[in-house]
């Protein structure tokens, strides 16, 4: 178990912990740098952004319909966002050109929004919300069956969901990050499915994307210590078929499964309590 990651002096954990976090260490575990566990004030100020991600997912949700475009979708998005008075965070991170992430079908993630793309009848899309609110971050995304869908679908997205609720199952203090990948790999494989090993979830709050990276492959009693005040997405991408993807190169977003089989993700951003965990945006 004893490895040579970094370690931050206990004193710099809160009062309440500082003996626990001690006796982590001292076993070797990974233990994250006190920065990233959230105070009071800034969690009042990441639910409040987590409730317009919230209420920007649910008028998607009441409105996506087969005939409308993506580019409709960004839309709806920048302005429920903005009326709220949120900032859409993908909106020019990293020169993403758009307010959302819309991934149709054999789309894994990173789908730009296009007036030149319509929703069709028997399509599973995932829209990926993220918002800034003065200054905090939160980001959640759902997956939409537009009309009706083939049951292999349908079983793709419900098994990705499930996923998401059993890795939310295994949050709470004094767990490890591994435990969440294992039980949502374990479920994917049951099912059939595979899992994207090199694209994962991330702490948030502060950034966009902070420490730690969430893979969801691992294995129990591996990773990082979930200590409370930890905040962080689960949403692992769930491939029919192989786990395998590429980049499209035409606009260096896109993800496309290498068998072009469908993937689904559902994601929350979700908090380590003191008893187990909060959902801050789903
Ligand atoms: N919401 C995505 C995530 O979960 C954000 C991708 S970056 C973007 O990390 F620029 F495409 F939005
Ligand atoms: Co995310």
């Amino acid at each position: 178990m004893r490895s040579k990651h970094k370690s931050y002096p206990e004193s710099e954990y809160p009062d309440k912990i500082r003996d626990t976090v001690r006796y982590y260490q001292s076993m070797g575990h990974i233990v994250l740098p006190p920065h990233l566990l959230k105070t009071p004030k800034q969690l009042e100020g990441m639910r409040a952004s987590s409730r317009i991600n919230v209420a920007v997912l649910d008028y998607i949700e009441k409105n996506i319909r087969p005939g409308i475009s993506t580019a409709q979708i960004d839309r709806w998005v920048y302005q429920k966002t903005t009326d709220m008075g949120g900032i859409p965070a993908p909106l020019g991170y990293e020169g993403f050109p758009k307010s959302v992430c819309t991934s149709i079908n054999d789309v894994i993630c990173h789908g730009i929004p296009s007036s030149k793309e319509i929703l069709q009848e028997g399509d599973i899309i995932n829209v990926d919300v993220s918002t800034i609110y003065k200054g905090y971050y939160s980001d959640s995304s759902r997956m939409f069956c537009i009309g009706s869908v083939s049951p292999e679908k349908e079983k793709l997205v419900r098994t990705a969901k499930e996923c998401v609720k059993l890795g939310l199952e295994q949050v709470k203090p004094w767990g490890f990050l591994g435990d969440i990948g294992e039980v949502i790999h374990k479920h994917a494989r049951a099912q059939g499915y595979s899992v994207v090993r090199e694209i994962g979830g991330h702490g948030i709050g502060l950034a966009f994307h902070e420490d730690p990276w969430v893979s969801y492959v691992t294995h129990k009693g591996t990773g990082p210590l979930l200590i409370p005040g930890m905040a962080f997405t689960i949403e692992p991408m769930i491939n029919m078929g192989r786990p395998g993807f590429y980049i499209d190169d035409a606009n260096g977003w896109t993800v496309y499964t290498a068998d072009h089989k469908p993937s689904a993700q559902w994601e929350i951003t979700v908090l380590v309590t003191e008893d187990g965990s909060e959902v801050l945006a789903w």
